[in-house]
C-alpha cells in the first residue's frame, strides 16, 4: 500500500471513509469523492494531508469521465457511493426505483468504465452490492435488484478488464450514517432484532467492511469474487 494512490468514490462517509482511514494508516494516499462539499471537508479534516477531495455525482456520466481525467494514473478504485431507499413494491413510485438504479448501479458502472483506463494493470476495482441481493427482504425489491446487478457487473468485469482485478463487497446490516434517517429508537430496535438473528449476535461496523475491502485490494489472487461481510446474514 506504501505510496499507492487509492480512489474512493463515496469516501466522505461510512464504509468509504473508514476504508480511507485504514489505507492511509498503511501508507497510501487517497482521493475521495462525493456530492457534498461539506461532507468532503469534514472527511479531509479527519484524514489529513494524504487525502485529496473532489466533488462528484456519479449519476452524471460526464462528471465521472472528467473526474478520472483530473485524477490521472492511480492504483486502486473503490466505489462505495450510494444513496439507498426502500418501500413496498406496490406503493413505491417507479421514479424512486429508477433513482436507485441511477445512483447505485449506473454510478458504479460509469466509475468502472471511465476509471479503468487510468488504473494500474496491477490494480483493482472494488464495487459494492449488499445483503438484500442474496437474502430478499420485504421492501427491498428495487435495491435487491440493483445490488444483484452490481454483483453480476463486477464478476463480468473481472473477465473483461483483466489483468485488473475486480471484486464486489456485499455488506450486511452495518451501523453507518446511511441509516441516520431512521429515528434513533427505531434504529436501535432494528439493530437489536437483526443482531439477535445473526450467528455473530451483532450488527456490523464500517471497520468490519473496510477490512474486507483491504483484503480484496491486497490479495493478488482474488478476482471476480463477492465477499459477504454480513455476520452470517445470508445463512439466517
Ligand atoms: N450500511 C449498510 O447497512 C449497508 C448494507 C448493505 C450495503 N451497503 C452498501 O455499502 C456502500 C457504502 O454504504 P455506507 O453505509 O458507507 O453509506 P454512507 O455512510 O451513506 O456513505 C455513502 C457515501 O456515498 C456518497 N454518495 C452517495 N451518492 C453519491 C453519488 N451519486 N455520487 C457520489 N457520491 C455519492 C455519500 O456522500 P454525498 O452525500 O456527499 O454524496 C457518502 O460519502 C453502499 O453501496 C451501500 O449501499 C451498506
Amino acid at each position: 500500500m506504501q505510496n499507492q494512490k487509492i480512489v474512493i468514490i463515496g469516501g466522505s462517509s461510512g464504509i468509504g471513509l473508514e476504508t480511507a482511514k485504514q489505507v492511509i494508516s498503511l501508507g497510501a494516499e487517497v482521493v475521495i469523492a462525493s456530492r457534498s462539499e461539506d461532507k468532503l471537508h469534514k472527511a479531509k479534516e479527519m484524514l489529513g494531508s494524504r487525502a485529496a477531495i473532489y466533488v462528484l455525482d456519479t449519476s452524471d456520466e460526464q462528471q465521472v469521465k472528467s473526474f478520472f481525467e483530473k485524477v490521472g494514473p492511480y492504483d486502486h478504485l473503490i466505489v462505495s457511493a450510494a444513496e439507498t431507499s426502500g418501500g413496498s413494491f406496490l406503493q413505491l413510485e417507479t421514479d424512486q426505483a429508477r433513482k436507485l438504479f441511477e445512483n447505485k448501479f449506473w454510478g458504479q458502472y460509469y466509475a468502472a468504465k471511465y476509471g479503468a483506463s487510468q488504473l494500474s494493470t496491477e490494480g483493482s476495482i472494488t464495487l459494492f452490492s449488499g445483503v438484500v441481493a442474496y437474502k430478499p427482504m420485504i421492501g427491498s425489491s428495487a435495491l435487491g435488484a440493483v445490488n444483484a446487478a452490481v454483483s453480476n457487473l463486477g464478476q463480468t468485469l473481472a473477465l473483461e478488464l483483466a489483468p485488473i482485478r475486480v471484486n464486489v463487497v456485499s455488506p450486511g446490516i452495518i451501523d453507518t450514517p446511511s441509516r441516520s434517517k431512521m429515528p434513533e429508537n427505531t434504529r436501535n430496535q432494528f439493530y437489536d432484532t437483526v443482531a439477535h438473528k445473526l450467528p455473530v449476535k451483532r450488527v456490523g461496523l464500517a471497520e468490519d467492511v473496510a477490512r474486507g475491502v483491504i483484503y480484496l485490494i491486497q490479495n493478488q489472487f482474488v478476482t471476480g469474487t463477492v465477499l459477504h461481510v454480513d455476520g452470517g446474514h445470508i445463512l439466517t
